[in-house]
């Protein structure tokens, strides 16, 4: 329940940044979907906007409120952009995706002009890797991805739906799950690496993205810059 109250901070005080005519994306995850929702609910004929969606969840959520949606390669700049995160280091550095849907949400993200992230609390580490990073590979092949992902210092995991069916994105890749025993101590290298490898797709390595974090609590909010 605090949680919730904590995001709903964080949602309210990130909308204020957007105004009227903006060109919006829009973030995928209980938190973005807040925001989302406030958005829809401050809609008027002086405060009009236009959604980037990076998922077809926060599509069809933004559909229902009568948001003005766009398509990703319609723009190749966006205003701003407002997103969850699974973590986020002092510096700005995020780990996301274990929602499902890093791909989209990277490339509509990387046009934001400002890109705010809202999270609680419990996201803020200090080193990125105490969450599974996820990665999304291309279905093709995907053993052979993960025995090379693999070299890279971590354990894999292949990510599942409940129904035990391996999980497919939006974009119908698979993804990933890897875990660093002591953390990602080098992100930019790992990032690096990985995009290197044959077959992955991306990486829920969000480095050098985020403007702003508004970090919100059962009180208030804080922000990081
Ligand atoms: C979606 O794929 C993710 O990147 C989310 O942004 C992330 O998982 C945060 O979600 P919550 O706001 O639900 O914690």
């Amino acid at each position: 329940m605090i949680q919730n109250i904590s995001k709903e901070n964080a949602a309210q005080e990130a909308i204020e940044f957007v105004k009227n005519g903006m060109i919006v994306g829009l973030g995928t995850g209980s938190t973005a979907k807040i925001a989302v929702d406030l958005l829809g609910k401050k809609l008027s004929k002086d405060f009009q906007i236009k959604g980037m969606p990076t998922s077809i969840a926060t599509e069809e959520q933004a559909k229902k409120l009568g948001i003005e949606l766009v398509e990703i390669d319609e723009y190749e700049t966006i205003d701003i952009a407002i997103d969850g995160a699974d973590e986020v280091s002092p510096n700005k550095s995020m780990i996301k995706g274990l929602g499902g849907a890093l791909l989209r949400e990277k490339k509509v993200e990387i046009k934001a002009k400002e890109l705010i992230i809202i999270v609680d609390e419990t996201k803020m580490v200090e080193i990125l890797g105490k969450c599974p990073l996820p990665v999304e590979v291309d279905i093709a092949n995907y053993e052979k991805t993960g025995t090379i992902i693999e070299k890279l210092g971590c354990e894999v995991e292949l990510r599942f739906e409940e129904n035990n069916k391996p999980f497919i994105t939006d974009n119908g890749n698979y993804i990933y799950h890897l875990i660093f025993s002591e953390g990602i101590k080098n992100p930019v290298n790992l990032n690096k690496n990985l995009l290197g490898i044959k077959g992955v797709k991306d990486t829920g390595l969000f480095l050098n993205m985020a403007t702003k974090v508004i970090i919100g609590s059962e009180k208030g909010t804080r922000i990081l810059e």
